[in-house]
């Protein structure tokens, strides 16, 4: 056998994905779409409504923006931010589903514990959706320190059984 055959592979590099799989929330179809890029970098996660067509853009109920921080020392990933517009949609039965929110949180958060991620945000009331008491118990039961202006969470046990864990398994990241 020659040095060259014993020589290691060398790893392959693990290149910016997408993902776009079916998923089921409140008993409702949902498509869970978005990217998962080289590190950590600008990630958007979607929940968009099935579309048959596929000359029209999807329907968004909810979506999820994550960037580098500007500073290091301020953790590893940024939640820019996340938001629901289910009660926008035009299909009824989709108007009044709850947990979209939580589905891209968990998701994501099973994402940062995966990469050991430190993960902030600044939680910042826009006026609908969770009430500024109701935000900070979301994000606090979920490991957030702090306050409104600078909440940070280390990262935990990652949960397997969250889809992103699925699709990071069948992606090979
Ligand atoms: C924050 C936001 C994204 C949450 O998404 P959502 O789909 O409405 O929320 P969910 O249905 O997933 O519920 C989120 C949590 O609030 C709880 N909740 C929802 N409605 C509630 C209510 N009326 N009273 C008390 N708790 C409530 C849920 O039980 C859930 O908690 P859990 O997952 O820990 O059990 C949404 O309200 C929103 O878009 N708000 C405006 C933008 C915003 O504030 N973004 C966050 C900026 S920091």
């Amino acid at each position: 056998m020659t040095q060259e055959a014993l020589r290691p592979a060398e790893p392959t590099p693990i290149g910016p994905q997408t993902f776009r799989i079916p998923v089921k929330i409140a008993s409702l179809p949902f498509v869970f779409a978005g990217n998962i890029p080289y590190e950590p970098a600008s990630i958007h996660w979607k929940l968009s409504l099935p579309n048959p067509d596929p000359d029209r853009s999807p329907i968004v109920g909810a979506d999820l923006l994550a960037q580098k921080p500007l500073s290091p020392y301020d953790g590893d990933i940024h939640i820019a931010y996340i938001t629901s517009d289910a009660f926008k949609l035009e299909e009824k039965r989709y108007q009044n589903v709850r947990g979209l929110g939580s589905f891209l949180l968990d998701n994501f958060l099973t994402y940062a514990d995966i990469n050991k991620f430190k993960t902030t945000l600044t939680c910042v009331w826009t006026g609908r959706g969770l009430s500024p008491g109701q935000l900070l118990t979301w994000y606090t039961k979920r490991g957030f320190v702090g306050h409104f202006d600078f909440m940070v969470r280390t990262p935990q046990a990652p949960n397997k059984n969250a889809e992103i864990a699925r699709i990071l398994v069948s992606l090979n990241t």
